[in-house]
């Protein structure tokens, strides 16, 4: 394979520089890791079906008017994706308490929540990524007004969309983490839905059991991650793709 660009590795996930200007190769690694990586494994095939999976949410999204950063799937572990600005935030949507908000506020897990809860986190891992307010971001000019409106106005779409998906196959969107990125069309600037949306950004629970089908399998040692990933998948009918 010819030697690559690397222009960014995260925890899950590497970007090297695409084949076309203002692309980007995303390789999805086997890596599984939590709590700012505190916890970390490596999981055989994990990252074919984050590719999957993703590929799956962003084409169904982009198909309902969501502009997103996919391009198309290039093999098992990469797509091809617009390259953009990403936004220094974390946005979590939350239709049920869990996690962090659980925590934070005392509320039960699974306590569904009056109307979608929508949360901003600072992109920081030495921090580890802290809760903001609509004001530190405008503040510290993280993002304009015009940008939050957007993002507010995304993420709720992007929420109804994957909700529906999950519900059509028995199960329920408890929450999810999205990032967004800027693009330029000329002097217009545009916001698109960037990075993943798989198991390892949702909580997705069985909507009869209860049973985890998400990154909690993992950060709470519940059984096998790659069971959990391949059940989302087989019940989506996204089977993992073998080239
Ligand atoms: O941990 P917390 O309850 O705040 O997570 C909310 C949602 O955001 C969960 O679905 C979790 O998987 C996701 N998340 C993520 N990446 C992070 C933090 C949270 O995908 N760095």
């Amino acid at each position: 394979m010819a030697r690559r660009t690397k222009v960014y590795e995260g925890k899950a996930k590497i970007l090297y520089e695409g084949p076309e200007p203002d692309t980007l190769v995303q390789y999805f690694k086997d890596d599984a890791t939590a709590f700012n990586a505190e916890k970390r494994e490596v999981i055989d095939g994990k990252g074919v079906l984050n590719n999957r999976l993703s590929e799956f949410f962003m084409v169904g999204l982009g198909q309902i008017g969501v502009p997103t950063h996919f391009i198309k799937r290039l093999n098992m572990r990469e797509q091809l994706i617009r390259a953009c600005e990403i936004i220094p935030l974390e946005i979590v949507v939350r239709n049920v308490a869990a996690g962090s908000m659980s925590k934070r506020l005392g509320i039960e897990e699974g306590t569904p929540l009056p109307r979608p809860i929508i949360e901003f986190c600072l992109k920081d891992d030495k921090l580890g990524d802290p809760l903001v307010t609509e004001e530190h971001i405008i503040a510290f000019n993280w993002a304009s007004q015009q940008d939050l409106d957007d993002i507010v106005a995304l993420s709720l779409r992007v929420n109804d969309f994957l909700s529906g998906c999950m519900l059509a196959v028995g199960i329920k969107l408890v929450d999810f983490k999205i990032e967004v990125g800027r693009v330029w069309d000329g002097d217009f600037q545009r916001l698109i839905l960037a990075d993943e949306i798989s198991p390892d950004s949702c909580r997705l629970w069985d909507i009869e059991t209860g049973k985890k089908l998400d990154k909690d399998v993992f950060r709470r040692d519940l059984g096998s991650l790659t069971d959990a990933y391949t059940e989302v998948a087989r019940r989506l009918g996204v089977m993992p793709a073998n080239s």
